[in-house]
């Protein structure tokens, strides 16, 4: 058991599930991410120390020391606190971004807010962002936005999309009509940036500009090739004997939008959005290709919860930031603004995915 808990309700049951059959089991794949297409061709003597290397960058008007978040994961099961703790701790011992997993679970019982703002206990600098479903906002309103930043103080709210997950979950609401009127009342409410985020399925260029419309100016593409929620599904499925949930969810593991070419799409959608590329994100050089693209801050998840468990976070922590700096200063860039500028090649699929949808922003990539 990664975390034990007392209670037993439905919502903090599925959240002690996601969390053991992430842990446990194969849940990555059949999709990849596509940053094995990408090459970023280094230096072999860099002119660049990695040591002088800067990483900083602010984000939410707050100063952070790397482009990195810890992606929402979770609060709202009582057990849930010591991983938020410890999650917390890390975040600020490196200076990075934590985001929190849904809140729902604190919007249903009130007493299980402090598994969420235990975060603030330990680190009151970096920025955290707060979470909740878009089927959440749909069933009691956008008001409920008020109590989610009230529950714990957040930088910015990010509001998670996961159709494909709620169509393979057997509690799934999968159809939301006026979601983007939602979308935009949530904005207009709220007191904080909001953060529309995928789950690991990516978002397509179209939809981007739909929320660029509706006012949305932060997007985690969350896209495939890392957690995929809907094998995540498969086991909980298999779990209760849900033979037809099994079949949708076996039927359906191999949908998604990569998460490199998601970054392609959603930064060509507009050049102002703040982008947080996510989705399968496992080393250094991943992160660096994300930010080459077009992001401009990589998001993990399942990294870091198999780190907590093996407790090695601190030392993962510190490997992929030291990691991101020498690929830096590989390609010569001293500081995040230099990326824009080392050259990358782009191969295969991904450069196919490019030319048939015209992706022209970046000059060496489009119609090659
Ligand atoms: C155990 C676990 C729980 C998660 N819970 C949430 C959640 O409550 N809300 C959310 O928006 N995303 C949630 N996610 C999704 C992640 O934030 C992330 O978008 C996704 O896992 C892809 O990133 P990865 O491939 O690095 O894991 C969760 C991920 C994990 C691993």
């Amino acid at each position: 058991m990664v975390l034990e808990s007392s209670e037993n309700s439905k919502t903090i049951r599925r959240k002690l599930e996601h969390i053991e059959i992430v842990y446990a089991k194969p849940v990555e794949g059949p999709l990849t991410t596509w940053f094995e297409y990408i090459f970023l061709p280094h230096r072999a003597l860099p002119v660049v120390d990695p040591e002088k290397v800067s990483t900083r960058m602010n984000f939410l008007k707050k100063e952070i020391e790397a482009p990195l978040m810890i992606t929402g994961m979770t609060g709202g099961a009582p057990g849930t606190e010591v991983l938020n703790k410890s999650l917390a701790e890390a975040a600020c011992r490196f200076k990075i971004v934590l985001g929190l997993g849904s809140q729902r679970a604190a919007l249903e019982s009130r007493e299980l807010a402090y598994t969420y703002s235990i975060v603030r206990d330990v680190c009151t600098e970096i920025p955290v962002v707060g979470n909740i479903g878009i089927s959440e906002i749909v069933r009691y309103g956008p008001r409920i936005v008020d109590q989610l930043t009230s529950i714990v103080e957040v930088d910015a709210l990010a509001v998670h999309l996961n159709y494909f997950q709620e169509v393979v979950q057997p509690e799934g609401l999968v159809y939301i009509s006026r979601g983007l009127e939602v979308l935009s009342e949530v904005i207009e409410r709220s007191p904080v940036p909001v953060i529309v985020k995928e789950v690991g399925f990516g978002i397509s260029r179209e939809f981007a500009e739909d929320l660029y419309s509706a006012g949305i100016r932060y997007i985690d593409v969350a896209g495939s090739g890392g957690t995929n929620w809907t094998l995540v599904e498969l086991y909980r499925a298999m779990n209760s004997g849900n033979l037809v949930k099994q079949y949708i969810a076996d039927g359906l593991k191999s949908v998604g939008i990569p998460t490199a070419a998601s970054i392609a799409e959603v930064r060509s959608a507009a050049e102002d959005f703040f982008i947080i590329g996510s989705g399968g994100v496992r080393s250094p050089y991943d992160a660096v290709k994300a930010l080459r693209l077009g992001a401009d801050m990589v998001g993990l998840a399942r990294p870091i919860l198999v780190a907590y468990v093996k407790k090695h976070l601190r030392e993962f922590l510190e490997a992929f930031i030291v990691g991101v700096k020498s690929v830096l200063a590989s390609v010569g860039a001293t500081t995040l603004h230099d990326i824009e500028k080392c050259p990358i090649v782009v191969t295969g699929p991904l450069k196919d995915w490019v030319n048939s949808r015209r992706i022209v922003y970046l000059k060496d990539i489009g119609q090659q």
